[in-house]
């Protein structure tokens, strides 16, 4: 019989979440307790446990298994009900929303590291979600860090490993371990929100796409809904097998990251339509033949179209981007006259914006995309409604962009990385940009007038709290626009991230080189940030 087990621990101080959950080098959560700690942590600000149903999951990368073992012992020996977990301890982020959803769960764990690189020398991270599905707001997450600085001890049932490989339930101590299939649920609400009848005519009609996995979670999911329930021919999804370190990649589907996509869809042999998802499945890139789409416009364009999917056919409630975003989807959603907000970067702030009804659909300029189908982004699920959209109205992906830039004008874009520079030379340039805002209204810098400068802060329209220092954004009369912010997701050092637009509507411009655009842009904000004297850094480590 497994019995209850308290162990002593001390605690770590380094357990703060960040901007999505705990992430850390591979070592440091192989650290003696170090796991245990942090769930045990997240065990003890949750209220109402006993007896309730807990999912787990992770995006398959390296300590995945290992550590979903210890989240099951853990559960059981705090009291917890019933858990779900996805085979072979899979679950992608935004199916684990959807399976928390679904079944009436308190919450979650995730076991992701998101877009970041996996193996032994890898990212690890974990992650909670509350009851409604979405990433634990700040208020839990503080109180997540502030338990896990006084933890003295941790409780969990004692019992030899549980096979995740098969499909059904069995027992830990008291709690009922239900493995699930990962896919079903997902799938089932995707075939609800999509024309899967319509996406099966495309296909079936000779469109071709490929989908990278990137040797990341996806893989199952595209694999199971692309070839299985839609009729794409087999291939279709590549790199379809979810590997422990993504096959020495970083899953993070941009154009540098996924460049082989990229480089198709820019060749002779492009199919009709690229795209590609993250480590945990809830980014997307998106490429039409011989044109990236930013996830900036494509938000835009889901924006526009969304009502051609049965999920969305009544309309759209409004639409919120991350502050960095461009404002292609406001644009929009002027022209329909539906509410736009702006939210500080990182996916919880969409959370009640969601919850209230306030809006639909909503984006960020890292990839994502998603909707009220579950409180997470989901990348294939943009994937999908594109797919719905282009079946909808029959056109070429590139062409419905280029048309959508006709109509509303083209936000260009670009976000600059400087990546592991020095945490103090980080601080020191935010910092010395704070201070300057004040005098920069009205100023000249190279081809361009500063019309405003602020630093962000957001008050939430539902809960009224306030969230400051959300990055730095200066305007320029000539409707452009940069933005300076420090990157919440890292691990090693300080990543600097620029964030670079200028608006065009005129005809004529619409297809110019983003470069050549962009570029008294950039030369703006290197000046402003006085980057490579702070920095030591020349030039950006990713453009995108
Ligand atoms: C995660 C969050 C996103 C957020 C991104 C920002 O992916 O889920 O919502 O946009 O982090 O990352 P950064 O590195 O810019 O803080
Ligand atoms: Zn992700």
């Amino acid at each position: 019989m497994a019995s209850t087990t308290k162990i002593a621990t001390t605690p770590y101080p380094d357990q703060k979440p960040g901007t999505s959950g705990l992430r850390k080098k591979v070592p440091v959560f192989r650290q003696p307790h170090y796991v245990e700690n942090f769930v045990q942590a997240i065990f003890d600000t949750l209220p109402e446990k006993a007896g309730a149903t807990l999912v787990v999951g992770g995006d398959g990368r390296f300590l995945n298994r290992e550590v979903v073992q210890t989240t099951l012992r853990l559960a059981a020996g705090n009291g917890f009900g019933r858990v779900l977990v996805g085979q072979g301890g899979l679950l992608s982020t935004p199916a684990a929303s959807c399976v928390i959803r679904k079944h009436g769960a308190v919450g979650g764990i995730v076991l992701s590291a998101s877009h970041n690189p996996g193996g032994p020398d890898g990212d690890f991270g974990i992650k909670f979600n509350a009851g409604n599905g979405g990433p634990a707001p700040e208020a839990v997450t503080d109180a997540i860090f502030a338990r896990a600085r006084a933890l003295t001890a941790y409780t969990l049932v004692e019992a030899p490993d549980l096979d995740l490989d098969t499909v059904g339930e069995t027992r830990l101590g008291a709690m009922t371990v239900a493995v699930i299939d990962p896919v079903a649920d997902y799938a089932a609400l995707m075939a609800e929100l999509i024309d899967f009848a319509a996406v099966r005519r495309l296909f079936a009609s000779g469109f071709r796409m490929r989908f990278d996995a990137m040797s990341a979670v996806t893989g199952p999911y595209a694999t199971a809904i692309l070839e299985g329930m839609l009729g794409a021919p087999a291939g279709t999804v590549v790199n379809a097998v979810p590997k422990e370190d993504f096959g020495g990649h970083h899953p993070d589907p941009n154009p540098v990251h996924c460049s082989d996509l990229f480089d198709l869809m820019h060749g002779p042999d492009a199919p009709d339509f690229g795209a590609a998802s993250d480590g945990d499945g809830d980014r997307n890139m998106i490429v039409a033949p011989g044109l990236f789409v930013t996830p900036s416009d494509s938000l835009a364009l889901l924006t526009a179209h969304a009502h051609r999917a049965p999920g969305y056919a009544g309309g759209l409630a409004g639409v919120a981007r991350s502050m960095p975003t461009s404002r292609a989807a406001d644009r929009v959603a002027a022209a329909l006259d539906i509410r736009a907000f702006e939210t500080p970067t990182g996916w919880k702030f969409f959370g009640n914006l969601l919850d209230a009804g306030l809006i639909t659909l909503c984006g960020e300029e890292s990839a994502g995309t998603g909707s009220n189908h579950v409180r997470e982004k989901d990348g294939l699920w943009a994937v999908l409604l594109w797919l719905n959209v282009l079946a909808a109205t029959g056109e070429r992906a590139d062409a419905l962009v280029r048309a959508h830039w006709r109509t509303y004008g083209r936000d260009y874009y670009a976000r600059h990385d400087y990546e592991e520079v020095d945490a103090d030379a980080a601080a020191g340039l935010m910092d010395a940009l704070r201070e300057k805002l004040p005098g920069l209204p009205g100023t000249r810098v190279g081809d361009l007038t500063v019309s405003a400068a602020d630093e962000f802060a957001y008050r939430d329209p539902v809960d009224g709290s306030l969230t400051e220092r959300q990055g730095i954004r200066i305007g320029f009369a000539e409707d452009a626009r940069v933005v300076f912010r420090l990157s919440g997701t890292g691990t090693a050092g300080a990543t600097l991230r620029v964030y670079l637009e200028r608006y065009e509507a005129a005809p004529d411009r619409l297809e110019r080189p983003v470069a050549e655009v962009l570029a008294p842009v950039v030369a703006a904000a290197r000046a402003l940030g006085e980057i490579a004297p702070r920095t030591g850094r020349a030039e950006p480590s990713v453009v995108t």
